[in-house]
């Protein structure tokens, strides 16, 4: 598998990079220069292209140790939750193939990360 991060170099995407390679996937990124886009229309187009997509919109964002554990679906509170979690998260749904063209929302919660991303798979 071969993975290109936009935000390499930013704390969560940081951390997917580390996941991503210790898993043997080759993770390639872009460095910004001045790029002012809106990540509000990033999401627009992608869904609107022709390429497989998934937008995971993570609760606040806390540099802590993840639990491992998350609340992960289609509406979901927006309390807080580990980067460790969210780059986690992020490698699991990279490698369940029957995850694609969805908008999934996370939280901390008490499901194990590799359940809660099966539990969102549904045949397309
Ligand atoms: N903080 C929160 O509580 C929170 C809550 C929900 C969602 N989020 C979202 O979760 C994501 C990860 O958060 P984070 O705190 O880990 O991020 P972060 O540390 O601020 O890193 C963001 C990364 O994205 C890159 N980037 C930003 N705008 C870009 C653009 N227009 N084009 C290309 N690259 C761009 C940054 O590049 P540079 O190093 O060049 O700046 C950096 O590598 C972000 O999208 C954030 O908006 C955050």
């Amino acid at each position: 598998m071969n993975v290109f991060i936009t935000g390499m170099t930013g704390g969560v995407g940081g951390l997917l990079t580390r996941k991503l390679l210790s898993r043997g996937v080759n993770v390639g990124g872009l460095v910004r220069r001045d790029d002012k886009r809106s990540e509000l229309s990033a999401d627009i187009a992608l869904s609107r292209g022709e390429l497989d997509w998934l937008i995971l919109r993570p609760s606040l964002l806390l540099d802590e140790p993840g639990s491992g554990t998350v609340s992960l679906g289609p509406a979901e509170f927006h309390g807080q939750i580990a980067r460790e979690d969210v780059a986690e998260t992020l490698a699991e749904l990279l490698h369940e193939p029957r995850i694609g063209r969805r908008i999934l929302e996370l939280d901390t919660g008490s499901t194990p990360i590799p359940d809660a991303v099966r539990a969102n798979v549904r045949e397309r």
